[in-house]
C-alpha cells in the first residue's frame, strides 16, 4: 500500500524548502497531506502547497471541522508518519510542553504514529539551553530527527540550525517508513540515462532518455539497503541519496565504468545506450561544405548488457535489462532477452506520444525467469520499488 505522511509546515524562512520536499516525496510515490501553522501561511501559500501535494491543505482546527469529512483525531492517525518541516524553536517548545492550541500541535498531541522533526532556526536559538532541553525531551519520547545541518543561515550567521536539504530529509523519512533493508550487503550496478556519441567537439548523437527510470531504481535499491553504483550518462538529475554515481558520456566510457564497478550481485541496465558511434570523431568543428552534406560513417558500440550477461565468473548473479521498443513489444523484447542473455527484461513502448522518455510514468511488460507479466501504467518510482522488492525476494534466504 502507498505510504502516506502528514507534513506540518512551521513558520520560518526555510518553509519554502518544504515545497521541494513535497515534490520529492510525491516523486517517490509517497502521498502527502499538509498542515500549515498560522505563521507558515506568511512564508508559503496554502494554494501552492495544495497544488504541489494534490491534497487538501489544513490551516486551522475550525476550518478542518467545516471543510472536511475528517476530524483532527482521525487526521492525526490517517498517515504512516507525521513530519514537522521546518520545525521552528517555538514549535519545538510547544511540542515538548504538550501544547494543543492550534491544528498542528493538536495533531502532534493526538497522534499514535511516529513523528519526524526537521529543525530550522538561528544558531543561537538552536544552541540555547531551552531548545536543547526541548530536543532532549522530544528525543526521549521517540521522535525522529532529520538534521539540522551546519552552514550559513538566511540571517547571515554560521553554525548548526540550517534546515537539511530536502533530499536528505526524504532519505530520513524513507528510513522510518521502510525500516526493512533486505538488500543489505548486496552491490547493485545500475546504468541510466543516454549516451552522447561525439561527432566533433560541438556535436553529438544522443537520444531522449532523461535517466528518470534508472535513477528511480537506484533510489529504490538504496532504500532497501543495497550499495548502489549508478553509472550515468549525461542527465540533469541530482544523484539520489546514498548512491555512488559515476558520470560517463559515451557507450565505451559506460562499459569501462561498469567493468570498474564489478563485482556486483545485481546489474540493471536501464541506460539508453547509443548503438553506434562515429568511426572517426573530428578533432575540430566540421565546417559546412558548399557541395554535399558530410557522410557520417558509424561503427557499432559495445553492448554493455550482453557483455555483463556473459562475463563468466564475474557475471552478476542477476542481470536485468530493459527493451525500448516502438512496435511488436512482446516479440522484440523476448528476442532481445534471448540475444543479450539477461535473466529478466523490462520492456517499454517508447513510441512518441507515450511520454515514457522523460515522463514520470511508464508501462512495463516484465519478462521474468519463466513468465511474462503486463504491469499497468505506474509512476516510475513505483516501478522501481516493485523491481527492487522482486530482486530482494529473489535474494532472500527463503527463496534459495
Ligand atoms: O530515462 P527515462 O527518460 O526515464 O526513460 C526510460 C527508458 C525508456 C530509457 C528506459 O525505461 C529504457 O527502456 N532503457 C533502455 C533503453 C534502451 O537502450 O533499450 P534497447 O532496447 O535499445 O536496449 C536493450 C538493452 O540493452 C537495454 O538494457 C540497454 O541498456 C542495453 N544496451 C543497449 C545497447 C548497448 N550498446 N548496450 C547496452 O547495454
Amino acid at each position: 500500500m502507498r505510504a502516506r505522511i502528514i507534513l506540518i509546515i512551521g513558520g520560518g524562512i526555510a518553509a519554502y524548502k518544504s515545497l521541494e520536499l513535497i515534490r520529492l516525496l510525491r516523486k517517490r510515490d509517497i502521498a502527502v497531506e499538509c498542515v500549515l501553522t498560522e505563521s507558515a501561511t506568511h512564508f508559503v501559500t496554502p494554494l501552492s502547497v495544495q497544488g504541489l501535494s494534490g491534497a487538501p491543505v489544513h490551516t486551522a482546527l475550525l476550518s478542518l471541522a467545516e471543510d472536511s469529512q475528517m476530524d483532527h483525531i482521525a487526521l492525526s492517525r490517517s498517515a504512516d508518519l507525521l513530519v514537522v518541516c521546518p520545525a521552528t524553536a517555538n514549535l519545538l517548545a510547544r511540542m515538548a510542553n504538550g501544547f494543543a492550541d492550534d491544528l498542528a500541535t493538536t495533531l502532534l498531541l493526538a497522534t499514535d504514529k511516529p513523528v519526524m522533526i526537521a529543525p530550522a532556526m538561528n544558531v543561537r536559538m538552536w544552541q540555547h539551553p531551552a531548545t536543547q532541553e526541548n530536543l532532549r525531551t522530544l528525543r526521549e519520547r521517540g521522535c525522529h530527527f532529520a538534521g539540522p545541518d551546519e552552514g550559513e543561515m538566511a540571517c547571515g550567521e554560521f553554525g548548526p540550525g540550517r534546515l537539511s536539504e530536502p533530499e536528505s530529509i526524504v532519505t530520513a523519512i524513507e528510513d522510518v517508513l521502510f525500516p526493512h533493508k533486505p538488500l543489505t550487503g548486496r552491490h547493485v550496478l545500475i546504468t541510466a540515462g543516454p549516451t552522447h556519441e561525439p561527432i566533433d567537439p560541438v556535436r553529438f548523437i544522443a537520444n531522449h532518455s532523461s535517466g528518470k527510470q534508472g535513477y528511480a531504481i537506484a533510489s529504490a535499491c538504496a532504500r532497501l539497503g543495497a550499495r548502489v553504483t549508478l553509472v550515468s550518462g549525461p542527465t540533469a538529475l541530482p544523484c539520489p541519496d546514498k548512491v555512488i554515481r559515476v558520470d560517463v558520456t559515451t557507450a565505451c566510457d559506460m562499459l569501462a565504468a561498469c567493468h570498474a564497478a564489478l563485482p556486483a550481485d545485481i546489474a540493471i541496465c536501464a541506460a539508453a545506450v547509443g548503438d553506434w558511434r562515429l568511426a572517426e570523431t573530428a578533432t575540430q568543428k566540421r565546417k559546412k561544405q558548399n557541395d554535399a552534406p558530410p557522410v557520417l560513417t558509424l561503427v557499432e558500440n559495445p553492448d554493455i548488457l550482453a557483455t555483463l550477461s556473459r562475463s563468466g565468473p564475474s557475471r552478476p548473479t542477476l542481470v536485468v535489462g530493459f527493451a525500448a521498443e516502438t512496435e511488436k513489444l512482446e516479440t522484440h523484447a523476448a528476442a532481445k532477452k534471448q540475444r543479450k542473455g539477461c535473466d529478466w527484461l523490462l520492456a517499454n513502448d517508447v513510441s512518441p506520444g507515450n511520454g515514457v522518455f522523460g515522463g514520470d510514468h511508464n508501462r512495463i511488460l516484465f519478462l521474468g525467469d519463466e513468465s511474462t507479466e503486463s504491469w499497468p501504467s505506474l509512476p516510475k518510482a513505483e516501478i522501481a520499488t516493485t523491481l527492487a522488492e522482486r530482486i530482494a525476494a529473489r535474494f532472500s534466504p527463503s527463496s534459495r
